[in-house]
């Protein structure tokens, strides 16, 4: 059922909006031939769905949570791409590929769970000589996160902005208009109307405070 809801909220088509960001961030590396791609904390595959077709590479979506991996897995087979996207169930902080197994490694919205800097230091000798990082993470701690890519061995290619407004008119907006018309729909349907409570709860949070939902991406 949560997976019905979540679907019907449309987050992924949500989420999909904000793919012209990944593009442009995967537009802002040098062109890769066949690059081997890992993106870590991949959810339900928005990101990872993208770089398969922006990359004519090997592409591996990794998060801990089974049911997202689910939906990934049903995406790439609807697309026909079984055979250049892979699923790996695994905790970020227990990632155990080979050093240097990797062209590109990909993160967006999931550093924050072991943390920016230690991140860049753990993920670091996963990526190929001359290998991609590119991570999209909070807007907060800014000057500190410029200087962490140099002190962990890393040479910035490129930063852009996500602002607020975008996060409004493109994500938490189009979310919240949606809300009240499923809470009738299911409104006998207490763990469906938790879902709901809980989508509001985040967009309340953006109200609250809209400044600490700008986001970046860092290459
Ligand atoms: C904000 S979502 C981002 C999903 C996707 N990258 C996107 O941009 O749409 C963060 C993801 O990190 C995953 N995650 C959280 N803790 C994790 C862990 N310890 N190991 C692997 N993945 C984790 C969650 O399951 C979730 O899919």
């Amino acid at each position: 059922m949560t997976t019905n809801i979540i679907g019907e909220i449309q987050k992924d088509h949500l989420r999909e909006g904000l793919t012209k960001y990944t593009r442009k961030a995967f537009q802002m590396l040098p062109e890769l031939d066949k690059p081997s791609i890992l993106d870590i904390g991949c959810g339900t595959g928005v990101p990872t769905m993208e770089l398969a077709r922006l990359s004519n590479g090997q592409v591996i979506g990794l998060d801990i949570s089974q049911p997202l991996l689910d939906e990934l897995t049903r995406k790439i087979e609807d697309a026909g791409l079984s055979d250049r996207v892979k699923t790996v169930k695994c905790s970020l902080f227990e990632i155990d590929f080979p050093d240097e197994s990797f062209n590109i490694i990909w993160a967006e919205g999931s550093i924050s769970v072991i943390g920016f800097e230690q991140g860049l230091k753990v993920w670091r000798r996963l990526l190929k000589p001359k290998g991609f990082l590119v991570v999209h993470d909070g807007i907060d701690n800014m000057t500190k996160k410029l200087k962490q890519i140099p002190s962990c061995g890393y040479e910035l290619l490129g930063y852009f902005t996500l602002t607020e407004d975008t996060w409004w008119c493109e994500y938490y907006g189009p979310l919240e208009k949606r809300i009240p018309e499923l809470s009738i729909k299911y409104s006998d349907n207490p763990e469906a109307l938790d879902v709901l409570d809980k989508e509001q709860q985040e967009v309340d949070m953006f109200k609250r405070n809209p400044k600490m939902f700008g986001s970046v991406f860092f290459l």
